[in-house]
């Protein structure tokens, strides 16, 4: 199969590559390097054996995806700007990047007869959960913030595509929280400045370049009063995206799968796994909750299970253990 993939040299792009070029596929990674550089392709390749294409190129540009989508059989769609805070006090680049390139896309799908999409959702769409664990079903459209808007327009702009288009598939992938590396260490989750996720805060604490974590709450209803999420190892991820290939080219029509372990785990037991796993004390200092957060959430993942046959198989050890492996080779 020739699968496109916009974002992909970013975090979750770059390791779903590395399993679809170990599947065979042929793959194209579209994109801008406003949060990524080029030396992912050499890593992919010492990673893989294989030299995925590269097109630097932005989503917005019509023509060059237009360009870019000959040949194409699917297209897995991760370009887009992710810092929710960010999203708060940026909310028309947002906007513009999320919701307009995907407009784009979608435009330049349609003109060269591509029709089949693979999105990258996440549970922000949920809001706060009414109950545990959620499924495709529960209520969406109380996201909090222009990033979780974005997703959710997004949702449903590809709703509208397949309901006007019967032909068009288009799967939204709800991902829950990716963490985690590669097991070779060379490419992993590498933000600029100081990181706003748990997991990469953690890493660098472990690794001594930030003193210590603050943890956002304790008084949560939750069993050790600090926030549970559904962590999910990346590369558990990466085989969903693969899996969901076949499906998307099977199917049309628009559906929403959940990607994620089905079980929570709480900050302070993170530290603990990530101290187990590094064997680094990560000092912390519990502080106020953080404004936008919700107490917990995790996922029933039987969809993806029975519709695209995968479940995550990597544990909470794994993703700690991949994690620090990946910073600790960083100077
Ligand atoms: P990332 O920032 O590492 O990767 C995104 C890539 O898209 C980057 O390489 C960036 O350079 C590129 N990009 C951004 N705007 C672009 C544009 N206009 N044109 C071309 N390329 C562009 O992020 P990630 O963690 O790999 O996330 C991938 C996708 O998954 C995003 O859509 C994100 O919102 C979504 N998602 C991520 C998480 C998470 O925790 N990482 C959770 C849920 C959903
Ligand atoms: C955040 C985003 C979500 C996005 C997801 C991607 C918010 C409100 N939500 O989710 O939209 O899809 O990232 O993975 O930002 N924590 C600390 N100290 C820290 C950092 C985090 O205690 O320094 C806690 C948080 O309070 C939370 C948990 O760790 O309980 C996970 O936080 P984080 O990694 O930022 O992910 P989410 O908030 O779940």
């Amino acid at each position: 199969m020739n699968i496109l993939l916009t974002g992909g040299m970013g975090f979750i792009g770059s390791h779903t590559a590395i399993v679809l070029l170990e599947a065979g596929h042929n793959v194209v990674l579209y994109d801008n390097l406003s949060n990524s550089d080029a030396s992912v392709l050499d890593r992919l390749e010492t990673i893989t054996g294989r030299r995925p294409s590269f097109i630097e190129g932005d989503i917005r540009d019509g023509i060059a995806m237009q360009k870019a989508l000959a040949n194409i059989d699917v297209v897995i769609h991760f370009a887009g700007l992710k810092a929710v805070g960010e999203s708060v006090h940026k909310p028309i680049e947002y906007y513009d990047n999320n919701v307009n390139g995907t407009l784009v896309l979608l435009d330049a799908m349609m003109k060269t007869g591509v029709r089949r999409l693979i999105f990258s959702s996440s549970s922000t769409v949920y809001g706060t959960p009414a109950t545990l664990p959620l499924t495709e079903d529960c209520p969406t459209g109380e996201a909090t913030n222009p990033y979780g808007r974005s997703k959710l327009h997004i949702e449903q702009i590809l709703a509208d595509v397949c309901r006007a288009e019967p032909s068009f598939s288009a799967i939204c992938l709800r991902y829950f929280n990716p963490i985690g590396a590669h097991p070779s260490g060379l490419i992993g989750e590498d933000p600029n400045g100081i990181p706003n996720n748990l997991l990469p805060y953690v890493a660098r604490v472990a690794h001594g370049t930030l003193p210590y974590l603050k943890v956002f709450g304790n008084d949560y209803p939750t069993p050790d009063g600090t926030g549970v999420r559904d962590f999910i190892h990346v590369m558990d991820l990466a085989d969903g995206h693969a899996k969901a290939v076949p499906y998307v080219m099977n199917n049309t029509g628009w559906i929403a799968i959940n990607l994620g372990c089905g079980r929570g785990y709480s900050v302070l037991e993170v530290i603990h796994a990530f101290e187990k796993s590094s064997g680094q004390k990560i000092p912390y200092q519990l502080v106020e909750r953080r404004e936008g957060d919700i107490a917990a959430n995790w996922c029933d993942p039987s969809k993806a299970q029975r519709l695209l046959g995968w479940s995550a198989t990597r544990t909470i050890d794994d993703m700690c253990h991949d994690a620090w492996n990946f910073e600790s080779r960083k100077e």
